[in-house]
């Protein structure tokens, strides 16, 4: 069954016990409140016959000012018997002062690919990412760690500074797990009302029509405006972005010509809901 530690030295002296026995480790980070797509990460771990290894921290670092930090769900007991049940070997879960104990005063910053889509909207929240995942690869040294395509710029950040600063890790990219109605899951769709979960159902469901239409390399944008327009009309209250980009530095491009992406985020009330779509062959 599964242990619990929450200082930094008792996590590695539980890896290192991991270690001398032989084994691989597989690191899942997350900010808890877990749900199937958390419990995939940890599957696709253990299935690589990794002792796996998941962080529950919610990080201030990547929150704003006017973000949900205060009211972000937190269910420690319950987070622990689902991974327990998903065969999780270890739950590394720190206080706030463990991680950024008084005095800290150094980031982790991405320039790039962190400008567009969620960057944008969301200046801090990358650095606080970048920051925050830094340490925890450094904390536990796994050989692989495993992040959600559902936050497909997250993944590609992490890709990005863990090559750039020559972290000796494997970054895992893990499928989205859907709801039967294609809706993403998340800690957040927890915040919406029986009305706004069915509203909240459209996101994907216009994003997959978009991702047929735009595979043969035709014009995005007047199609993309649509799709906006079809949001909106679906009761979604304001978009953020719905962009067309290539995967690889996410900047927005005219027609999917090289791989490339739907993303897309988008409020219903003061829920933010974002998801994103492969075009052609992901
Ligand atoms: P959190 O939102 O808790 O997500 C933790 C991990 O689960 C991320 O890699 C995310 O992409 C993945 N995930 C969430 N929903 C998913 C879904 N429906 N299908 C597949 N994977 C999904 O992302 C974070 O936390 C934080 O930014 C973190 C990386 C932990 C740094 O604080």
């Amino acid at each position: 069954t599964i242990s619990v530690v929450r200082t930094i030295a008792d996590l590695r002296a539980a890896i290192g016990s991991f270690r001398r026995a032989g084994a691989g480790i597989g690191l899942v980070p997350t900010m808890g409140a877990l749900h199937d797509g958390h419990l995939a990460l940890v599957g696709a771990a253990k299935a690589r016959d990794l002792k796996t290894v998941a962080t529950i921290f919610v990080n201030p670092r990547q929150f704003g000012p006017r973000e949900d930090l205060a009211t972000y769900p937190r269910d420690e007991a319950g987070d622990l018997a689902k991974l327990d049940q998903a065969g999780t070997d270890l739950l590394f879960a720190p206080d706030v002062t463990e991680m950024y104990p008084q005095g800290f005063a150094t980031a982790v910053s991405v320039t790039g690919i962190t400008e567009h889509l969620c960057g944008a909207a969301r200046p801090h929240f990358f650095g606080g990412v970048a920051t925050v995942v830094t340490k925890l690869l450094l904390q536990a040294l796994p050989n692989a760690a495993f992040f959600g395509e559902k936050d497909f710029q997250q993944l590609q950040v992490i890709r990005r500074f863990t090559r750039d600063l020559d972290i000796p890790v494997e970054i895992v990219g893990v499928p989205t797990v859907r709801e039967a109605d294609g809706l993403a899951m998340s800690s957040r769709n927890r915040y919406l009302s029986p009305d706004q979960r069915r509203i909240a159902s459209h996101l994907p469901r216009v994003l997959r029509a978009l991702a047929v239409e735009l595979a043969d390399g035709m014009a995005a944008a007047a199609r993309l405006d649509a799709a906006r327009n079809e949001l909106l009309s679906a009761g979604f209250d304001k978009i953020d972005y719905l962009e067309l980009c290539d995967i690889e530095r996410l900047q927005p491009i005219p027609a999917a010509i090289v791989p490339s992406r739907l993303f897309a985020a988008a409020f219903i009330g003061n829920t933010r809901l974002i998801d994103n779509w492969p075009v052609g062959r992901p």
